[in-house]
């Protein structure tokens, strides 16, 4: 496995729904009933049988996760959290963001993915600002993957290249901000 945790982090720039990895993470609201945005995407790609299956989960919380089955995405499953809306970044917005990847990597690894893809958590919708956003998501990533060897690889997958272009200079920047300690 590879020892450096950014050498486990992907983006690319595509439709989450195609992506075949072992779990896709949506962004979900809380009735997790499905919705528009990358929700709307996954429940149309997965077809009736997941909202019929996320009415049995009594939603979810914001900052928290739920795990269901991909039914028709190639992803064998959903996972399923719920950002916070932003207002002005002191009402606890962060610590929310934050613990969407934290609990999602945490599903992910307790029902063995190796791969897991996330959108911009927050980003649409939500109104989260997207490069702080866009930090909050590498720099909890990251952490996650120092002290898990599961998901083996992270990737994170946004809606158009510059968004993606985006993504890949946060990374370099905390790559960078973090050499000294792990990289040679
Ligand atoms: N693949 C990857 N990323 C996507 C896709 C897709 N098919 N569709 C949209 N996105 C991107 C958006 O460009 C944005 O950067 O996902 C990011 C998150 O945007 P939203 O889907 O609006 O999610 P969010 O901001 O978290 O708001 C969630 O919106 O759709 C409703 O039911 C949902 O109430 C919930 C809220």
């Amino acid at each position: 496995m590879k020892k450096n945790p950014f050498d486990r982090v992907e983006i690319a720039d595509g439709d989450i729904t195609r992506e075949r990895v072992a779990a896709i993470v949506n962004a979900a609201k809380r009735t997790l009933l499905g919705g528009g945005g990358v929700d709307g995407a996954i429940h149309r790609a997965a077809g009736p049988e997941l909202r019929r299956f996320c009415e049995t989960l009594d939603g979810c919380e914001t900052g928290d996760a739920k795990i269901t089955p991909g039914f028709l995405l190639p992803a064998p499953f959903v996972i399923h959290t719920v950002g916070p809306v932003y207002r002005d970044g002191r009402h606890g917005e962060p610590e929310a963001l934050v613990s969407c990847y934290r609990r999602s990597l945490e599903l992910a690894a307790e029902h063995g993915c190796a791969s897991i893809a996330f959108p911009a958590i927050s980003t649409g919708a939500y109104g989260y600002p997207f490069d702080e956003a866009s930090r909050i998501a590498i720099r909890t990533t990251i952490r996650f993957l120092q002290a898990h060897p599961l998901p083996k690889t992270v990737r994170f997958v946004l809606f158009g290249e510059r968004d993606a272009a985006a993504f890949r200079k946060v990374l370099g920047n905390i790559r960078s901000e973090d050499a000294p300690q792990s990289e040679p």
